[in-house]
């Protein structure tokens, strides 16, 4: 099964909801309309951007889809802070970030908790990019696939193959996040071949063969082309590059 490349530009939390409409008029300026027969482009600003990204959006017409960085596991009440998988819908967000590593590090999100926020996400009709990643200590012992196979397990474990079906995966080794030590294309293949592998045993090869799996980590448009060449590797969730207009769409026009 062919999968279309996808390129999600995560923002992290930079850009007022004005800046933001600059970024995304400027990407979209920047990418041709032909580009979006071959890539799918995301961006995934903070939640204060998304409705000024949804008004530049739709009244421009733009090709490329919006998403978020989070999504509560509830769906409404006395959640402080948080925000929903209906919010997000209604603001006609395509994608949901779940389980990135700064949320697992710095907000203690463990599988379980990642879980249920693809499951919150997938009730809502989200598309969730479920981020798993291994640190330095695991990669320099050897064990990076067996470690990452243990997340993917726990973030998923208890979905149908039909909501597998529905989720894309990010390979996102934390030692290579904003750091510009890219993983090599073959350490990007050797880890997104072994998920497909594990997701075919989680759904079916039919399922696994049509799920994207992406790689991020120090991802521009120098080392795009090398690493989406990969068999398993079916696009990339950028950060820092993400954030520069030109940069971002040669990226995605090269993937
Ligand atoms: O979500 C994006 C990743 O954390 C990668 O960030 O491209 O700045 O290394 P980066």
């Amino acid at each position: 099964m062919s999968r279309k490349p996808l390129i999600a530009g995560n923002w992290k939390m930079n850009l007022n909801h004005l800046e933001a409409i600059g970024l995304v008029q400027k990407i979209a300026f920047a990418l041709p309309a032909k580009y979006f027969d071959k890539v799918d482009v995301t961006v995934i600003p903070p939640f204060t951007d998304l409705r000024s990204v949804q008004t530049v959006v739709e009244g421009d017409k733009l090709l490329l889809t919006y998403g978020a960085q989070d999504v509560s596991q509830h769906d409404s009440g006395a959640y402080t802070g948080e925000i929903s998988g209906s919010m997000l819908a209604k603001l006609g967000a395509t994608y949901a970030v779940v389980g990135h590593s700064e949320r697992r590090t710095l907000h203690g999100e463990d599988d379980a908790t990642v879980l249920a926020k693809a499951k919150a996400a997938l009730k809502h009709g989200l598309t969730p990019i479920v981020c798993i990643g291994e640190g330095l200590d695991i990669r320099e012992a050897g064990n990076q696939v067996e470690y990452n196979l243990e997340q993917l397990r726990g973030s998923l474990q208890g979905l149908s193959a039909a909501d597998i079906a529905k989720v894309v995966v990010a390979y996102e080794p934390v030692w290579a996040i904003g750091t510009g030590r890219v993983a090599t294309p073959s350490d990007a293949q050797e880890v997104c071949g072994a998920i497909r592998v594990e997701l075919a045993k989680l759904a079916s090869d039919e399922v696994a063969a049509g799920v994207r799996v992406l790689y991020g980590g120090s991802v521009s448009s120098k080392n795009v082309g090398e690493i989406v060449a990969e068999p398993d590797v079916d696009g990339a969730l950028v950060g820092g590059a993400s954030l520069k207009g030109e940069e971002f769409a040669t990226l995605c026009a090269i993937a």
